[in-house]
């Protein structure tokens, strides 16, 4: 196994024990792809969620919510282009009879040629330590070229044969650039085809062409029926956003990697309604804008990196991934497209209603553009709770797992401990809780030595433990143990509030934007 998956699973394992995520369906040996999030998880996503909403609807005046439904007229799907267009190329290995995306495995293949110059850079890096320039050492260094030459003529010929949907042309370069299957290890690859992903079903009782809906692949289309509606009601001026969470479907053929790729999932969009000829401003003030959320939660930033589309989805004129360094490697967690006025032209063409924004200024009337930001919540899930998790050996020789969550993430904020079960420490410790709860997450706990509860704590992500014992019930203060340095102090009762607040408020983050 590899070191990457033996991360991946190592991380699944935690998540199940400490009741972050399930396999779905577990005792009927589970669903793939398909999972459940437990009683910490569901903490750890809704503050993820809430973390992105206030960031996007409170942060921004210009940015309202919506929440429509799951299922739409059938009609939307037809004229977004998914009906016709939400297709993977997929191609099966005969030997193995595996399945995989064609674009996937020759993406992957680039990002091998793609790792070779990163190594070639750091050599580079320690080899001329001071005075190494990177832009020259790429231009220059044979290796770095080579390996450059090879991305561009794959990626050139990658981005022709898609745009043109010429499958045998995907084939083909798949076996040009002896691509094999990483399970059979042999390049006997069958012809490429398309999947739709979106899951149908029937509408009422009768079956029929006439009633089959969709289960909603994207929440984007749900703000773009939704534009003037929201525009009207809420009297919004260009430019403006609109902010959507909600669940999403896929049949993702091959659906693999945790809560990564998921047949069910939660999106979180947001569709920023532009003047036509302002979208490339505001595509790049959105990708700088993300960044800047991800990075203030103060993951290592070494974690991130942009990725420029080069086959654009049907809808877009420019798109860009944030990317995250994943146990299985970097992948994407975050897309921002330039939608152009593709979809509202489209729903406008199929419904025969206007989709138009009127400036009074000008006296102008047009469709107006869209910058999207897209992120999968799940997938942001597992970034958090990778780039947590951590095995650390102490200076007294034990070993703890703790989840180093972003304080203001994390599911449990403080949890109460009395020394022992007796003389009032606990009437005291749920004293304290009741004081904290309004506030914060706070979770009791009296079962074992202390030092096992700080390992539960730990494994849990929780920032703070507070020791009840027999001095509070005299000086009417606490111990409290920071999760991180694992250092302890004495807070006086009436001072925990504030002390706590400081670091596990989600208003710290926000004030980060
Ligand atoms: N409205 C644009 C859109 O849906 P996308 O790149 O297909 O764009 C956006 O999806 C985000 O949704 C991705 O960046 C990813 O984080 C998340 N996502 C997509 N498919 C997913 C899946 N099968 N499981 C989990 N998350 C997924």
């Amino acid at each position: 196994m590899s070191n990457q998956e033996d991360r991946l699973k190592t991380l699944i394992g935690h998540a199940k024990e400490y009741g972050f995520v399930f396999p779905s369906s577990e005792i009927y040996d589970g669903l793939s792809a398909t999972y459940d999030y437990g009683p910490y998880g569901v903490e750890l996503k809704n503050n993820i969620r809430r973390y992105w909403w206030e960031a996007m609807t409170r942060l921004n005046a210009n940015i309202v919510g919506l929440d429509a439904a799951i299922f739409m007229h059938p009609t939307v799907w037809k004229a977004s282009g998914h009906v016709d267009a939400f297709n993977d190329p997929l191609i099966d290995n005969k030997d193995s009879k595996k399945r995989y995306r064609a674009d996937v495995l020759l993406e992957e293949h680039i990002a091998k040629y793609e790792d070779k110059i990163a190594k070639e850079v750091e050599k580079g890096k320690k080899r001329f330590a001071e005075g190494f320039d990177e832009v020259q050492f790429r231009a220059t260094n044979p290796n770095v070229k080579r390996a450059q030459d090879r991305i561009d003529a794959v990626e050139g010929r990658m981005k022709t044969a898609l745009e043109a949907n010429d499958l045998e042309a995907v084939r083909q370069l798949i076996i040009d650039e002896e691509i094999k299957c990483p399970m059979s290890g042999t390049a006997n690859w069958t012809e490429v085809r398309q999947f739709n992903l979106m899951f149908a079903t029937e509408l009422g009782s009768v079956s029929g062409e006439s009633s089959t809906i969709y289960l909603r692949p994207e929440t984007a289309q749900g703000i773009f029926v939704n534009f003037l509606n929201v525009q009207k009601s809420a009297r919004m001026k260009i430019p403006f956003g609109i902010a959507q969470t909600g669940k999403a479907f896929r049949n993702e053929i091959v659906a693999r990697q945790f809560v990564f790729r998921m047949r069910e999932f939660e999106q979180m969009e947001m569709q920023f309604f532009v003047k036509p000829g302002t979208e490339m401003e505001w595509y790049e003030s959105w990708k700088a804008k993300r960044i800047a959320w991800h990075k203030a939660l103060g993951m290592p930033e070494e974690n991130y990196r942009f990725h420029d589309h080069i086959k654009l989805a049907h809808y877009a004129n420019a798109a860009s991934d944030i990317e995250f360094k994943f146990p299985m490697g970097f992948k994407e967690l975050e897309g921002i497209h330039s939608r152009t006025d593709f979809d509202l032209k489209q729903h406008e063409e199929f419904s025969g209603k206007k989709l138009r924004y009127f400036d009074s200024e000008t006296n102008e009337s047009y469709v107006p553009y869209v910058v999207e930001t897209s992120i999968g919540l799940d997938r942001m899930f597992l970034a958090v709770l990778s780039a947590a998790y951590q095995e650390e050996k102490l200076e007294n020789g034990e070993e703890r797992v703790v989840l180093r969550i972003p304080a203001p993430l994390a599911p449990v904020k403080i949890a109460v401990l009395p020394l022992i079960k007796k003389d009032g420490l606990p009437e005291k410790a749920r004293a304290i809780i009741d004081s904290l709860k309004l506030d914060h997450n706070c979770q009791y706990d009296d079962k074992d030595s202390i030092g096992k509860r700080y390992r539960r704590q730990d494994a849990i992500g929780t920032p703070y433990c507070i020791t009840v014992d027999h001095d509070t019930l005299t000086d009417d203060a606490v111990t409290i143990r920071d999760r991180d340095t694992m250092q302890q102090e004495r807070v006086k009762i009436a001072e925990l509030s504030k002390v706590v607040s400081a670091k596990v408020d989600m208003r710290g983050l926000l004030g980060k934007l």
